[in-house]
């Protein structure tokens, strides 16, 4: 079988619900601003589960729903910015919770895209035939990280996981990709590591880890990729719009995506859009998008979808699926 498919879906969210409303005894900000700037109404938030826990419970949901036992996955591939630890990899602590005995675990470092980036990275080690069955999760927990001083950020973002088992299968599923990166923009978004401070060097450097960025550089670069990226897509897979049933794209701000519709010219609805109850979830936000559509029923097979999703880095990245669940 040289086809891969996604054969399940599962996501998590933190019980806690924050308001825009919350945010306005915290820095100065109203629900008006958030919600006309960014589409954003609510987000989940972490009353202490890690990265780990929230993705080991999207995935034992996505195990259950592709039918298999956890022992037939045999890589997990788990994309975050916001780590448990930076050793070991928070990839090998869900491999631990869930008892995915036979898997290979790592992480990958994408920011945003890294959902897509897994989706590759996974599809093409299955293609090599090492591996049968793959967890790729996205999950974050970026409260950690917030400055919440700086009401910029703080308010856009929110917790959750999402995670997707990949599965080898004679239909075809998962379509071609592109994952690109522009590391000469890596100082748009940030969240520093440990300090320096070591007895052998001189000068102690002290690096902040909460997350900083240059919104309006984001905001130009995501609009200018999403439309390249799709229509690249298209290209590849031989389709036009017209032959697509739903684009997923990564919820960062819904006036980014209302101008790339405008650019493609296609409706609004074709986008699947809950930012406005997530928040920015990071790789999560497409995985939690997915098992949204999925627990709702609006996923039918022979569904034709585009992910498409950009974030730190900067990197970016599409992938075509046919959906065959
Ligand atoms: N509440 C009220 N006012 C706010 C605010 C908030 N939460 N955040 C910023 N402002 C203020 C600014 O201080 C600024 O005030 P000033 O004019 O007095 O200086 C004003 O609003 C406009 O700021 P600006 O940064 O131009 O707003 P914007 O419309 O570009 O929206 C973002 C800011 C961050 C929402 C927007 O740039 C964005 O979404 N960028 C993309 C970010 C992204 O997608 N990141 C994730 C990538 S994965």
């Amino acid at each position: 079988m040289k086809e891969v498919i996604i054969g399940g879906v599962g996501k998590y969210t933190p019980s806690k619900k924050i308001t825009n409303d919350d945010f306005s005894h915290i820095v100065d900000t109203n629900d008006e601003w958030i919600s006309s700037r960014t589409g954003i109404k609510s987000r989940y938030m972490s009353s202490g589960e890690d990265t780990s826990y929230m993705a080991a419970m999207a995935s034992k949901k996505a195990i259950e729903e592709a039918g298999i036992s956890v022992l037939d996955i045999d890589l997990i591939v788990l994309a975050t910015c916001t780590p448990d630890m930076f050793t070991p990899s928070t990839a090998c602590i869900v491999q631990s919770i869930i008892g995915a005995k036979n898997a290979v675990a790592f992480d990958i470092s994408a920011a945003c895209s890294g959902f897509i980036y897994g989706l590759d990275i996974a599809k093409s080690l299955m293609n090599s035939n090492k591996y049968n069955n793959t967890l790729v999760i996205g999950a974050e927990n970026l409260s950690k990280f917030m400055d919440w001083k700086d009401r910029s950020t703080c308010i856009l973002f929110g917790d959750g996981a999402g995670a997707a088992v990949l599965c080898k299968s004679k239909e075809a599923g998962i379509g071609s990709s592109l994952c690109k990166s522009e590391g000469e923009k890596w100082d748009c978004i940030t969240i520093e590591g440990s300090d320096v401070d070591s007895p052998f060097v001189e000068k102690k450097t002290l690096r902040d880890s909460k997350l900083k960025m240059n919104g309006n550089e984001v905001f130009k670069f995501a609009t200018s990729i999403i439309v390249k990226s799709i229509n690249e897509i298209l290209e590849d897979n031989n389709l036009t719009l017209d032959d697509i049933d739903y684009i997923v794209p990564h919820q960062a701000n819904i006036r980014i995506i209302e101008y790339a519709a405008r650019k493609l010219k296609v409706p609004m609805s074709k986008f699947y859009m809950n930012i406005e109850e997530y928040g920015n979830t990071s790789a999560a936000s497409i995985p939690i998008a997915l098992s949204e559509m999925y627990e709702k029923d609006l996923l039918k097979k022979g569904n034709k979808i585009i992910l498409v999703g950009f974030g730190a880095g900067l990197t970016y990245g599409a992938t075509f699926i046919n959906w065959t669940i």
